[in-house]
């Protein structure tokens, strides 16, 4: 038996849209052993897929399937902490955990860079899956096959507080609201303000961050689709945080905040409570430098 841990993901970054994503200290958790049949179970009671749909277990059998090698079934325990459609990469977890498991199980036939890339082409878009799989902050261009990365790891004086609302948004309704196609203007506002992001976050220039976190290619459209989503931000920045952005497709809402800013996360927390914003639930989190790691947990 393995098990894998994989950190939640943080994609886009503000205007790096499908380009940047880093990983954060908060994980899932999967046992895997080769079976004879599908069992899969849930250590914490999350209501997850228990057939061939459940992502995990797919995601393995892509990978045993590629390889040539008979598969028989697995024997799946999972622990879910990231929240599912919200913007903090559960889906990719799932996807990492599969290719990273299986793989591991295989005894490492695909590198990393073929893991990179496949995780990609099941899931899309590279910006949760490398993150989740590598660590640090990932920049990433998918080119349709293979996904052209960079990875840093990142130490920072910053935490990132993110904040979830119960309300699931689904990547594919928050895909579907987009703009088929975006003026020159646009694309020139991103692109520059995506650099920006990368280069202030790792010279430590954290004063620029607030304008590299503004984009016109998603969040426009997806703050409709968040309720309270502007007074959040508003609070966040009025508290002193450096940045406020919608984490990947959202729902969840991410404030990058100095650690010297002690009091923030408390301040925070008794600013929604009184916004009749209760039900959100507020992590304090940072940057996990390690990606997805495996450890044998015996037979
Ligand atoms: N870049 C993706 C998006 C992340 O914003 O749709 C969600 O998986």
């Amino acid at each position: 038996m393995i098990n894998i841990r994989i950190p939640a993901t943080s994609a886009n970054l503000g205007a790096g849209f499908d380009a940047l994503g880093l990983a954060l200290t908060y994980y899932n958790y999967v046992d895997m052993e080769e079976y004879d049949g599908i069992c899969i179970e849930s250590a914490d009671n999350t209501d997850i897929p228990r057939d061939e749909s459940n992502m995990v277990y797919d995601s393995a059998k892509t990978l045993y399937d590629i390889c040539g090698k008979s598969f028989k079934g697995l024997h799946i325990v999972q622990t879910n902490n990231i929240p599912m459609a919200r913007g903090l990469g559960s889906s990719s977890a799932c996807i990492i955990a599969g290719l990273a498991g299986a793989n591991r199980l295989m005894g490492e036939p695909l590198t990393l860079d073929e893991t990179v890339d496949l995780a990609a082409q099941i899931e899309g878009h590279p910006d949760n899956t490398a993150p989740a799989l590598l660590g640090g902050i990932v920049t990433a261009v998918f080119d349709g096959k293979r996904v052209h990365w960079v990875k840093q790891e990142v130490y920072t004086t910053l935490k990132f507080v993110v904040a979830v609302p119960d309300q699931e948004l689904k990547t594919e309704k928050a895909r579907a609201c987009l703009p088929k196609e975006v003026s020159h203007k646009d694309a020139v506002y991103n692109l520059s303000r995506a650099a920006l992001f990368s280069a202030s976050l790792l010279t430590g220039k954290y004063e620029n961050l607030r304008t590299a976190v503004d984009d016109r290619l998603h969040q426009p459209y997806r703050i409709e689709l968040i309720p309270h989503a502007k007074e959040v931000f508003d609070t966040a920045y009025s508290l002193g945080a450096y940045a406020a952005y919608i984490s990947g497709a959202g729902s969840s809402l991410m404030m990058i905040v100095d650690d010297k800013n002690t009091f923030f996360t408390g301040k925070f927390r008794f600013a929604l409570d009184k916004a009749g914003l209760r039900s959100w639930k507020i992590h304090e989190l940072h940057i996990d430098n390690e990606g997805t790691k495996i450890t044998n947990v015996g037979n």
